[in-house]
């Protein structure tokens, strides 16, 4: 995974997820935004000289026709002479976000070498994410002022001067209480934990921490970004329902008390990682479309080579198209 090709064909995976989302955005149909997104990341992957195998993807083959668990995927599948690759897919992080013509829709993909992400299940997962800065400074069981004062030292400021993201749900009635106690400042957002992670890992965005429960493959991508960033995610498996503790327990999960640290949730060295913007966020612009072509953003990491990019791509449809600066 270390050929410039091949990190420059995950991107081009990402940015055509984006730009088949983005066509739909506002439409008020998150299924079928999330189904183009799906067909062309599909589409793009085959294109790709490695043996993908999906271990986060868009749920168990049976349920999803695309994309799902265990699927291959990339020109040499079933090549077991091929050096195997595992991938963990997002199409359309933010489905209703994109749907809705809201901010912060992303498609995002991370790999690895085969083992390399942990097969999280789809179900939940609580998690406490901070950036570089905080690393180390926060527990998942501490009380939330306890966490907050540790990831205001370590950023030098005071508690009053932080910034929690939390998605909005009725699950977070006591956390969001206990923030604003603590007097720590709080953004809710709709949806999107993933890339509000992200956020949190990046100096400037404003976002301190990312706290709550969110979806479990979103936790093991953000696990993924982590280790490109030198951020922590520190994450527990949580069922909210009697049929997801049946899962859990199906697939070999029986203790629910474990708590998987960055390392345990993406623990590969040839980590990459790429988030092309949907709709406009705090780190990426959306797509924007113009006569005779469109204009993708994307962050590439790769842990092995130490590189973050930001990747502005035009995509001309149009040949004659002026290229314009911004
Ligand atoms: P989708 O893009 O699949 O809709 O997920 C969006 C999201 O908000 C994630 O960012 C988050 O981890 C998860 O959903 C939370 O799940 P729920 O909406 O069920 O609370």
């Amino acid at each position: 995974m270390s050929q410039h090709n091949i990190e420059q064909e995950f991107v081009t995976v990402t940015e055509q997820a984006a730009l088949a989302a983005a066509h739909t955005m506002g439409i008020g149909d998150g299924r079928h935004s999330d189904k183009v997104a799906v067909e062309a990341m599909r589409r793009t992957l085959d294109d790709i000289d490695i043996a993908g195998r999906v271990v986060i993807g868009e749920g168990e083959r049976d349920k999803a026709p695309m994309l799902y668990v265990g699927e291959e995927v990339g020109r040499y599948k079933g090549d077991d002479s091929a050096r195997g690759i595992d991938i963990a897919v997002d199409p359309l992080e933010g489905t209703n976000l994109c749907a809705t013509g809201a901010p912060g829709a992303v498609a995002v993909l991370a790999a690895a070498e085969r083992g390399g992400l942990l097969h999280a299940p789809d179900t939940y997962m609580e998690k406490i994410v901070v950036g570089p800065t905080a690393r180390g400074r926060v527990q998942l069981d501490a009380p939330v002022p306890e966490n907050l004062r540790n990831i205001a030292d370590a950023f030098k400021r005071s508690v009053e001067d932080l910034t929690v993201v939390v998605l909005e749900r009725d699950r977070h009635q006591q956390l969001i209480a206990d923030i604003r106690s603590a007097g720590a400042r709080i953004r809710l957002i709709p949806d999107g934990d993933l890339s509000a992670g992200i956020s949190a890992a990046v100096r400037g965005t404003g976002v301190h921490a990312v706290m709550g429960i969110g979806g479990a493959p979103e936790g093991v991508i953000t696990a993924a970004a982590m280790r490109c960033l030198g951020g922590e995610i520190i994450a527990r498996l949580v069922a909210l329902d009697e049929e997801q503790k049946g899962r859990l327990n199906e697939l070999g999960y029986r203790d629910l008390s474990k708590i998987y640290s960055t390392e345990e949730l993406a623990q590969g060295n040839d980590i990459v990682f790429s988030m092309s913007g949907v709709t406009d966020g705090e780190l990426l612009r959306g797509v924007r479309f113009f006569g005779g072509g469109s204009r993708t953003s994307t962050l590439f990491m790769s842990l092995a080579q130490g590189v973050i990019r930001f990747v502005e791509t035009i995509h001309r449809e149009d040949p004659t198209l002026p290229v314009m600066f911004r």
